[in-house]
């Protein structure tokens, strides 16, 4: 539990009153009161009214409003304003401004428009945090520390190219091991002075859009390093910020909200590690299947090795930037809301409290529309969904998911497949990390996202598909795991470079030849409209054809079992999937990207022999979670259809903690959208 200030999940959202007239804050407390807020985050976008010049500061129009909000029992997360650095600071130190990847100078504008290697920025940003922890540690109101906004932005300047030979020095040492691992020999690209190294742009190694849209580069290895250099270089800014912050108020907890599990320049793993309590802002579109946002919050809840993390943002209702902004259907707000408490979340906060009246985001929903009060559609939702948290109250807080089976993704093995030119510039990671989570989802058998370096020992089973960039550390944990019994998956596409993106040499599928007991000779790449066919062979374990694309391995086994073969092409009869004994467990091996089907099969067969069962039994469009603390097993019902659902409960004895009553029978109703929320009894 990060909290025990309002005893209860927070529920509130970002709160600009810097945008309003002061006399503003009463009805906005009262319409906080019929809603049952009781967290607001501020003042994420106030620097410019904070902080007036380099000595000159007004905090009295904040104080004025913490205070009433506390007065009145709404608690707060103090956000730094550092993600908006005001206009007169950027004036008088243009170095503060980054620069793009077409080598453009921005000029004072937008947001999050800073250098994260500008020493002024790392000074004037850690500076303002530090004055409001002196000014705000004491205040009983305080829960909480947010700083900064959605880091994510790169940047390219002089700066950050003397920053990153710095970086580069403390990775590679010498001269001769850089120029070894990034394989400047390729085009005479090698260096004798650390000064010729550049930043990695469309100026110099990029090749903007060359992958179907997406970026391509000429030396994957040296651009993967130029993003884990930014990735670290923003999480710099926020540590000095921490370490500000901290100086004052060691116990509360500091976080950043995370603007989505695909930031470009965002290794949300090595950020996990210094943020308190994971955070996150989810926004996903009217086309977002629930499984897909599902396995967003399960990678925020994996970034903190499973503890409970915050949802930070989503929208009461529409968006303003998508391309088409669908209303949020009646009753999606409140389901979107508790599949993130059902995944791990201590939180229900929104963007924002009161709709902007002007500028970009006038169309994006809040919590108080334009039309100024709480008897709309959305306003009733927001006032049933805050007394139903309240009612909650503390128990679940804190408790936490526990999964038999782990899905292990990396950031810079998602870069590094992503820049990789061929074999298919179709092969994209979160669709392959979306398919296998989704046949758990759809079996409610619950996951956790991991990285390659975490301890494997709680899980039965774990996936890998297309774990391309793999250090030698992790292929050890792997087999370590395998070897004492542990049931492990991987595709096409895995085990082939190191972490410098040097292949693997000596046979495809380099580091986990030897546990697949296979060799892949070559990989062909289909076009968009080929089709192949996965044909059962051996054991029984696959029972049918299944379509198959993308990519095909033609492999040979050393050891292995086939449980499927190619039934096009020239390669057809070869194997397209294996299954290897090694030490007391098992490696599986999928060698194209298959229909759903054939993955539902397989996952269902091993869970199976492993004693991983559903938690309850698999229906279609209802996902279920379980949430374990305190002895206690809080059992998440909810259904994504537009239909009232019945739904089997197979053990029977629960108690209905929204509707407060206790369940003996064995099925229950669940609303079209509806939501039960369960304790075993
Ligand atoms: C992000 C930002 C907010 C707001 C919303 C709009 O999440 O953090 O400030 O701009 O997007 O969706
Ligand atoms: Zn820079």
């Amino acid at each position: 539990m990060i909290h025990d200030k309002p005893n209860a999940f927070l529920y509130g959202g970002d709160y600009n009153p810097d945008q309003w007239p002061e006399d503003c804050l009463a009805e906005d407390i009262r319409q906080m009161k019929v809603h049952h807020v009781n967290t607001v985050t501020l003042p994420v976008f106030s620097w410019a009214k904070l902080q007036l010049d380099e000595d000159k500061y007004d905090f009295a129009w904040l104080d004025r409003i913490l205070d009433t909000l506390y007065q009145n029992g709404i608690h707060f997360i103090l956000a730094t304003p550092t993600a908006a650095p005001p206009p007169w600071m950027t004036k008088r130190y243009p170095e503060i401004l980054p620069v793009d990847t077409d080598g453009r100078k921005c000029r004072p504008g937008g947001r999050t428009r800073f250098c994260p290697n500008s020493p002024r920025y790392r000074e004037f940003s850690a500076g303002i945090a530090e004055r409001m922890a002196e000014r705000y540690g004491d205040h009983p109101g305080l829960l909480l520390w947010h700083v900064n906004n959605e880091y994510g932005t790169p940047c390219f300047c002089e700066t950050c190219a003397a920053s990153f030979r710095e970086w580069l020095r403390d990775r590679y040492g010498t001269l001769d091991n850089l120029n070894e691992k990034w394989y400047t020999a390729f085009w005479g690209h090698t260096y004798t002075d650390w000064d010729e190294i550049n930043v990695v742009s469309a100026r110099t190694e990029l090749i903007p859009g060359a992958l179907g849209g997406r970026d391509g580069t000429f030396f994957q290895g040296m651009a993967v390093d130029y993003k884990r250099f930014i990735s670290d270089s923003m999480l710099a800014c926020f540590l000095q910020e921490k370490e500000a912050i901290k100086g004052h108020t060691p116990s509360i907890p500091v976080t950043t909200n995370i603007w989505g599990i695909d930031v470009p320049y965002l290794d949300l793993f090595s950020w996990g590690k210094h943020m308190d309590i994971a955070a996150w802002d989810n926004y996903p579109s009217n086309t977002h299947r629930p499984h897909q946002i599902a396995l967003r919050h399960d990678i925020i809840r994996g970034i903190k090795k499973g503890e409970p993390f915050l949802l930070m943002e989503q929208t009461p209702n529409q968006q303003n930037w998508q391309p088409y902004n669908a209303l949020k259907r009646p009753g999606v707000m409140r389901l979107q809301s508790y599949q993130a408490v059902a995944h791990g979340s201590d939180s229900v906060l929104f963007f924002q409290w009161r709709q902007s009246r002007g500028a970009c985001e006038k169309y994006h929903a809040a919590m108080v529309p334009h039309a100024g009060h709480e008897d709309t559609r959305i306003g009733r939702e927001l006032s049933r969904l805050g007394g139903e948290l309240h009612g909650l109250g503390d128990e679940i807080l804190g408790s936490r998911i526990k999964a038999k089976a782990a899905i292990m993704m990396g950031y810079p093995n998602w870069w590094a497949l992503e820049y990789s030119s061929g074999p298919s510039v179709d092969l994209t990671y979160l669709p392959q990390i979306e398919k296998y989570y989704q046949a758990f989802y759809e079996m409610h058998i619950p996951v956790d996202i991991i990285h390659p370096s975490s301890d494997l020992a709680p899980y039965e089973l774990v996936i890998a598909p297309c774990l391309y960039m793999v250090d030698d550390a992790a292929i050890e944990n792997i087999k370590g795991f395998v070897r004492r019994g542990g049931q492990f998956f991987t595709t096409f596409m895995s085990g082939l470079v190191d972490e410098y993106d040097l292949v693997r040499l000596g046979g495809y599928p380099g580091a986990f030849r030897e546990l697949l007991g296979i060799w892949v000779e070559e990989t062909d790449a289909l076009y968009p409209d080929t089709r192949n066919q996965m044909v059962p062979a051996g054991a029984g374990i696959i029972t049918q054809n299944y379509e198959c694309g993308l990519l095909c391995d033609i492999l040979h086994t050393e050891g292995a079992n086939v449980l499927a073969t190619f039934k096009d092409d020239f390669y057809a009869g070869h194997p397209c999937v294996t299954e290897n004994e090694y030490g007391e467990g098992r490696a599986v091996y999928v060698a194209s990207d298959p229909e759903i089907g054939l993955i539902v099969e397989l996952l269902r067969h091993y869970c199976r022999a492993k004693g991983v069962e559903p938690l309850i039994p698999p229906q279609e469009r209802i996902e279920v979670t379980v949430r374990e603390g305190d002895g206690h097993r809080y059992l998440f019902v909810l259904n994504h259809t537009d239909t009232q659902r019945p739904v089997s409960l197979p053990d029977g004895g629960y108690y209905d903690m929204l509707k407060r009553a206790e369940i003996r029978d064995e099925t229950i109703t669940i609303d079209a959208k509806g939501v039960v929320v369960l304790k075993y009894l």
